[in-house]
């Protein structure tokens, strides 16, 4: 497996692929892999010639009190899973080849990035819809792939690849999920062992509120979820899977099938964000 330290060179390389009539599947991450990033690369080698993977820690989708700094770096153990996925690649840059001296362009996709998590975290969705625009163009892949666990990520991205008409078919990938139940992210790291053991009460709690027949369903998954010893919540909210606009409340347990809950719920140092789709 190649490691590729610059955007010239990953362009070069991808479109030696092209050149060859190979098509390209990209798994773009920030690192500290896991097997839910394992997932998307095993995806990505079943449906594409060459797979390649980036690892970029992107400055432009922190907030200034959040933890860009001490985001976990193991860089070693990621090329060793990615190389063990299959993938053929390693994009791994700097930042000041990411964003050149001077960069003043970034990616707004209005409305949606303002929603949810873009609530809490002014300018997140900015920085990310900036990278991986950025990623694309370098990699030009034909298919790209995301985890649903960063489902309001995966719309804005469709959304900006929309918009945009960029060549590529993102792709969305079933969260990966500890054995019990909670979604594999690389800042679970930040769990203490006692937050640890309460935090798959947060997947406990979406699971029971998909299969609930109430009417006030986001106020008894709330309550739910404030029983979790130390849990403050960010936003429980149920909504339309494409718009990600709020449904319209009360809805029969029939209506509202399709439609996603999502919640952002901070367990100490970590913020920890989940959804299920109600069926
Ligand atoms: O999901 C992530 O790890 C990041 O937000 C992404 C898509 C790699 C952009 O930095």
């Amino acid at each position: 497996m190649k490691i590729i330290k610059t955007p010239t060179a990953m362009s070069d390389l991808a479109s030696s692929w092209r050149r060859r009539g190979l098509t390209i599947g990209f798994v773009p991450t920030m690192g500290a892999l896991h097997q839910g990033h394992a997932s998307l690369i095993r995806r990505a080698r079943a449906e594409n010639d060459r797979v390649t993977a980036s690892v970029f820690v992107n400055p432009a989708q922190f907030g200034p009190k959040e933890d860009f700094l001490r985001y976990p770096r193991p860089f070693a153990a990621d090329c060793a899973l990615a190389a063990q996925e299959g993938a053929d690649a390693v994009f791994h840059p700097e930042p000041a080849d990411v964003y050149p001296r001077g960069s003043s362009t970034f990616v707004e996709v209005a409305g949606l990035s303002g929603l949810l998590c873009g609530a809490f975290r002014p300018g997140h969705f900015r920085g990310v819809a900036t990278v991986v625009l950025k990623l694309l163009n370098i990699v030009q892949p034909d298919r790209a792939y995301f985890g649903e666990k960063d489902y309001q990520q995966l719309v804005v991205i469709k959304s900006m690849a929309r918009d945009l008409a960029l060549p590529v078919r993102v792709v969305g990938c079933p969260t990966v999920r500890e054995s019990d139940g909670l979604a594999m992210s690389s800042r679970n790291a930040y769990l203490s062992p006692a937050q640890r053991l309460w935090a798959p009460r947060l997947h406990e709690a979406l699971a029971w509120g998909a299969r609930s027949s109430r009417v006030s369903l986001v106020a008894a998954v709330r309550k739910r979820i404030l029983g979790i010893p130390g849990a403050s919540i960010d936003y429980v909210s149920l909504v339309d899977p494409d718009t990600l606009a709020p449904a319209p409340a009360p809805k029969a347990q029939a209506v509202r099938r399709g439609l996603r809950l999502l919640a952002a719920v901070r367990i100490g140092r970590a913020r920890l964000i989940d959804n299920v789709i109600v069926s």
